[in-house]
């Protein structure tokens, strides 16, 4: 949706398909937390009114390192700060914009097809209304997410994988309850990870680290508010607000790249191409700068023919996925409990909590991968290279 409406932005005209219902996407609640150029973003290419109103604006997150709530200050060590407000209330106002323009959305396609990606002239083939379509283009732009059909459709030789699994999952609830913080609390306990968060100020979000295919029928809501209450408590009398429980549900988490993000006239974005485990928060902000840096190549290419942007574009957006990918990885095992780890590591981790949440040096270099790396300077960096 943010390709499209950048793509609008530059006079250019796209074809969005979406096998969801439109219900479905503005309804789902998946990640909340945009990062300053995300938000910065939204502002600037006129999508950001509902966001600058509703959005809730954090100067810092805690981390409660074995219930001692320990504050990290980001608006202080980095200048920046991070905004909740949810992915399915961003898609919402890019739906909302998309309408404006009057160019194509469709939702509810179904058996999609790509061919002769390497050729000028791509083509999409699906369903839709039970009629059978095709579309002819330039690009495409394969932002169908991890599942989709875009990745799957390049030849295994032209594409490299790397891949990591971790021993655990997030049991998430949105609860009918007013945030006890004003900020987002990450949690180290005994019995693992937990994480309070937010979506306005009568709607609390929360995780709860578990097993990756852990079963949702072993988890009445009563025992979810006991261990959340257990592992989020703060020996300074903090926890939760407790309320009813409107939505519940399991995700694994993995590490995964794809690379290169391009095949012939075909490029991945977002997660088709890269997922992070959600401890840092990175998944929607990656995707955001993924489409902003296409979107530039692709109007570049109208603009000029000039096509170095979008040779470059897998290369340059690699470099802050991996950047993310670390991030959260490092999160990821600051945070949780490693069944199959030693002692050792349990110490040792132990020692790191207590470095990230005292040193000045450690909680900046936290903070400042938090509230994320520019985009635009990142981009008008490249732009400057490009001209030498
Ligand atoms: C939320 C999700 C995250 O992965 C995270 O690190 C922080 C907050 C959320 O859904 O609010």
């Amino acid at each position: 949706m943010m390709l499209g409406h950048l793509l609008h932005l530059a006079g250019i005209d796209s074809v969005i398909i979406e096998n969801r219902s439109r219900d479905y996407v503005i309804e789902r609640v998946r990640a909340g937390v945009l990062e300053q150029g995300t938000v910065d973003l939204m502002i600037e290419s006129g999508v950001g009114a509902r966001l600058q109103r509703e959005g809730l604006f954090h100067d810092g997150i805690s981390i409660n390192v074995y219930a001692q709530r320990r504050r990290i200050d980001m608006a202080a060590l980095t200048g920046r700060r991070i905004t909740v407000y949810g992915q399915n209330e961003v898609v919402k106002d890019l739906i909302a914009a998309r309408m404006v323009t009057g160019r194509a959305l469709l939702f509810e396609v179904a058996d999609v097809t790509i061919d002769d990606v390497n050729s000028k002239q791509p083509k999409i083939h699906f369903t839709h209304n039970d009629e059978l379509q095709e579309i002819r283009c330039d690009f495409i732009a394969g932002c169908d997410g991890f599942h989709g059909i875009c990745r799957p459709s390049i030849p295994e030789d032209c594409i490299q994988i790397f891949e990591r699994t971790y021993p655990f999952g997030w049991l998430g609830i949105l609860a009918n309850a007013a945030p006890s913080s004003s900020e987002l609390v990450y949690s180290r306990h005994p019995n693992g990870f937990a994480l309070f968060s937010m979506r306005s100020n009568t709607v609390t979000r929360l995780y709860l680290q578990c097993l990756p295919d852990e079963d949702l029928a072993q988890w009445p809501d009563d025992r979810i508010w006991e261990e959340l209450l257990t592992r989020l408590g703060s020996d300074d009398g903090w926890k939760p607000n407790v309320g009813p429980i409107l939505q519940k549900g399991v995700t694994g988490m993995r590490s995964f790249v794809a690379e290169p993000m391009r095949y012939g006239r075909m490029f991945l974005a977002g997660d088709a191409a890269h997922i992070v485990p959600p401890t840092g928060a990175k998944g929607l902000n990656l995707a955001i700068a993924d489409v902003w840096r296409l979107s530039r190549a692709v109007a570049e290419y109208y603009q000029s023919g000039y096509e170095a942007l979008l040779d470059r574009y897998s290369e340059e957006c690699l470099q802050r996925v991996w950047r993310a990918q670390q991030f959260s990885w490092w999160m990821t095992s600051l945070l949780h409990r490693s069944d199959t780890g030693n002692p050792f590591d349990c110490r040792r981790q132990r020692a790191e909590l207590e470095s990230v949440t005292s040193s000045p040096a450690a909680m900046t270099m936290l903070a400042e991968n938090y509230v994320g790396f520019p985009v635009a300077h990142e981009f008008a960096a490249l732009q400057m290279v490009l001209r030498r």
